[in-house]
Formats: structure tokens, sequence, C-alpha cells
């Protein structure tokens, strides 16, 4: 653990909570495995001994409540309308990670109205120190709430499979976010991969448009996940992957990629969950 870390754990300690890291993982494609790397990061974390959130914004079909065989009573929209209180609102899984779920009627969190902006802000003022960590499933594309969700987050994960138009939309995703964004840096998740050379030659790939095409964009290539059918067998299942084949070679990957998240640093300013929301509610990315 290095000063800086520690500092900010004293003084989270020292304020009565803990510092929430705030990571969104995102796509330009849908079906890449956003929700799955949420899912199965979320119980790896927890394993840890970590509180963790994950913040569904995304009503995709195999969304986070079928990987973990849940039907959470009530959503974002109970928050928004003041008719839940916010520990009405989460769910706690049997792993004992929580889930802030989707509303399918809100499309834009921007567009809400001030007393709807206000109900959800005072609820998520009460979450001020109960997580290490929130994970947010965003959508895929560059719609604007996908782009004030990643700019109001602390990490960006980009997960990119080595389909050709997931890697083009990938960099059309990371371009729109540091162009009109000022995003410079970006974790890339490679997945669905079947040799260690497809792996980086998708990441490569995006390293060189990004050299050729943007200004000082940084990207790093977080992690790796092969294709495995294991994978699509545990979603059938409903049962996590980490949890489907506990010793397994992909369940081993999910608890990798998690210790690289507990040791990325903080290099920015941007502040924990409080500023995540109040970001992604007000559009100030
Ligand atoms: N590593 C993998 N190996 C094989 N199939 C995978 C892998 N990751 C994801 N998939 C497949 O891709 C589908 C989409 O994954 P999902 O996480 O729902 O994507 P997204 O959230 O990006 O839309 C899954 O239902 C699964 O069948
Ligand atoms: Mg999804």
């Amino acid at each position: 653990m290095d000063q800086a870390k520690n500092l900010r754990n004293q003084v989270a300690k020292k304020k009565g909570g803990r510092s929430t890291k705030v990571l969104s993982v995102t796509s330009g494609k849908g079906g890449v495995g956003k929700t799955q790397t949420v899912a199965n990061l979320a119980i790896a974390l927890r394993e840890k001994g970590n509180e963790v959130l994950i913040f569904d914004g995304d009503m995709g079909l195999a969304n986070i409540d079928i990987i973990y065989n849940i039907s959470p009573p009530y959503n974002l929209k109970h928050l928004v309308d003041g008719s839940k209180s916010i520990d009405e609102v989460l769910f706690k899984s049997e792993d004992g990670v929580y889930i802030l779920p989707a509303a399918s009627g809100i499309q834009e969190l921007t567009n809400l109205d001030q007393v709807h902006k206000m109900n959800l802000i005072s609820q998520i003022d009460q979450l001020e120190g109960r997580f290490d960590y929130v994970i947010i499933d965003t959508a895929a594309g560059i719609s604007d709430n996908v782009m004030y969700l990643n700019s109001a987050s602390q990490f960006i994960l980009v997960v990119v499979t080595p389909e050709p138009t997931s890697i083009t939309d990938a960099y059309a995703l990371i371009k729109v976010l540091s162009t009109r964004y000022s995003e410079k840096e970006f974790y890339i998740i490679t997945n669905q991969t079947r040799t260690e050379a497809e792996s980086k030659m998708v990441f490569n790939s995006l390293v060189s448009a990004a050299d050729k095409y943007l200004d000082s964009v940084q990207l790093w290539h977080l992690h790796n996940f092969p294709y495995s059918e294991k994978v699509r067998q545990s979603i059938t299942r409903q049962v996590p992957m980490i949890k489907f084949e506990k010793e397994g070679e992909i369940a081993d990957c999910y608890r990798e990629l998690a210790k690289k998240i507990e040791a990325l640093e903080l290099e920015r300013t941007k502040g924990g969950m409080q500023f995540f929301l109040k970001q992604a509610i007000t559009g100030n990315g």
C-alpha cells in the first residue's frame, strides 16, 4: 500500500466511513461481456472482504438480475419518485453484494426535474462511507446517460472482444469520452479471445487508433478473459461464473482482476460516491 492510499484510508476512517472507488464497466458494442465482468468482479472483491455496490445502469437482456438469479422488488425509479428509501431499494445478494437495480422508465438521469433529482441525491447522500467499491454496469454505446456515468466515475473499464465492430465501437466510445468529456485514461478488458496473440491484437489495434487520432489518451490493458463455453453454461444455470467453477481458470481470472482493481491508485481529484452520482445526475461530467 503506498502513501496516497494510506492517507486516503486514514482520512476516510477518521470521518467514520470508507473511501469509495467508483468504476464504470462500459463498451461500444452490446453483448461483449460487461455484465459478466461486473457480476463476477463484484463477488471477487466481496470475497476479499470489501463492501461492494453494483449500480445497474443498463436494462439489457442478460442483466445482473438474471446472472445473480434475483428479482429485486424496487429500483432506481422508486428512489427518484421518493416512494422508497435507499435501504429499501438496495438489494443484497446471497454473496453479500449490494445492487441498485435499474429502472426501465428512466432514460436520462440528467433530464430529471429538480424535485426528482433532489430525491435521488438526498437518498444517495446516505451511502457516504458505506462502500469500498461502486461498480457501474453501463449500457453500450454513446448515449448521454452512458457518457455521464462514465465521466462521473473514477476508472473507466472498456470491455472489447475480437469482433471488428466491437473494436471500432470501443474506439468510437473512447473518442467521444476523450474529446467531449476530457477523459484521458481507459482500462481495457479484452474478452472472449481465443489466443494470447488475439488478445494483444485487440488491445494493440485500439492503441494504434488512439495514438494516431486522439490527443494524449492513455490505454492500459487491464486484463484478458479467454473465450469459454463455461461462461455460457453458467448463464444458463444462473450461477455467476466465479461460483459455477470456483477453482476454474476463469474464476481465478476474475480474482486476478479484483487484485488489480484493489491496486489501482487514484491519481485524480474526482471524489467517490457522492461526487459520482451528483455528476451523473447534473451532467457536469
Ligand atoms: N469469456 C466469455 N466466453 C464466452 N462467452 C462469453 C464470455 N463473456 C461473455 N460471453 C457471452 O456474451 C454474452 C453477453 O455477455 P454480457 O455480459 O451480458 O454482455 P453485455 O453486458 O456487454 O451486453 C453472454 O451471455 C455470454 O454468452
Ligand atoms: Mg449487460
